[in-house]
């Protein structure tokens, strides 16, 4: 009989079940460790590479479809902070609805539409490049949320330093008019949108774009963003959407993250 402590953790080739001799079953572990061993090194790669990385592009197998709901290829980012992490300003009930529903019903509807497509393998940017109609506004949303969760952080806000803040002096005229022309843009917006910080090749500009149009749409790197859809702020602040604002850009503007944008290029 086997040792229990090297069959236990493999039960479905448990002898019981599947008598073999030792040698292709000590084979069989071996081989299963070194898929074990080659799947996690690719998984972490993956996740060092990109933090919107598509999930097909590790595992090429078309994820299986069960209870009539297809688990595609593209997944719910975690939020970088508690729930609770961003209160008063942003509440945990706002997160539960915001990242919980708004953003997973993006996810599933894009795996929907995607399923059993050649699209299923793309990278959300290709995808984001190419799609048009409702396959273009779910992977731009999923896009846009994610990257929305990463432009705030706990205790944030205020003015910020570095690189990026000598590039809002040279091309907005500094932090007082990036404000204006940002608050401008968000309580601007009518009706659905976002307000961003982009950089068209180095140079600064502030924009808004409408529904899910994203900067990448335009040639332009997006460096922080502001969700003005009112499914954004309206549990926290009703119909105010300028102290949603205020909010936002006074406690909650991750600047570090804005700047390691901006470096990057
Ligand atoms: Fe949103």
């Amino acid at each position: 009989m086997q040792p229990q402590k090297v069959i236990a953790p493999l039960q479905r080739y448990s002898p019981c079940d599947h008598p073999r001799s030792s040698e292709p079953l000590m084979r069989e572990i071996s081989m299963r460790r070194r898929e074990f061993l080659r799947t996690t090194a690719a998984m972490t790669t993956g996740l060092v590479l990109s933090s919107f990385a598509n999930a097909a592009e590790e595992q090429p197998t078309p994820p299986p479809i069960s209870g009539g709901n297809p688990v595609g290829p593209f997944t719910l980012p975690d939020l970088p902070y508690a729930r609770e992490a961003l209160a008063p300003h942003m509440s945990a009930e706002t997160l539960d609805i915001h990242h919980g529903k708004h953003h997973q019903a993006y996810v599933t509807s894009l795996n929907k539409l995607v399923a059993g497509k050649a699209e299923a393998t793309q990278t959300l940017e290709a995808m984001i490049s190419t799609a048009e109609g409702p396959l273009f506004n779910h992977a731009a949303q999923h896009w846009n949320h994610s990257f929305f969760w990463t432009c705030m952080k706990p205790d944030g806000g205020g003015k910020p330093t570095g690189p990026l803040a000598e590039a809002i002096n040279r091309d907005i005229g500094g932090y007082d008019a990036f404000r204006k022309m940002f608050s401008e843009a968000a309580m601007g917006q009518f009706g659905s949108g976002w307000a961003w910080l982009v950089s068209t090749q180095g140079t600064l500009s502030v924009t808004k774009t409408s529904n899910a149009d994203l900067p990448m749409k335009h040639g332009q790197v997006a460096l922080l963003t502001l969700d003005v859809w009112e499914h954004a702020y309206y549990i926290d602040y009703r119909n105010r959407r300028a102290d949603y604002v205020a909010a936002f850009l006074d406690h909650l503007v991750d600047w570090e993250a804005a700047n390691r944008r901006f470096i990057a290029g």
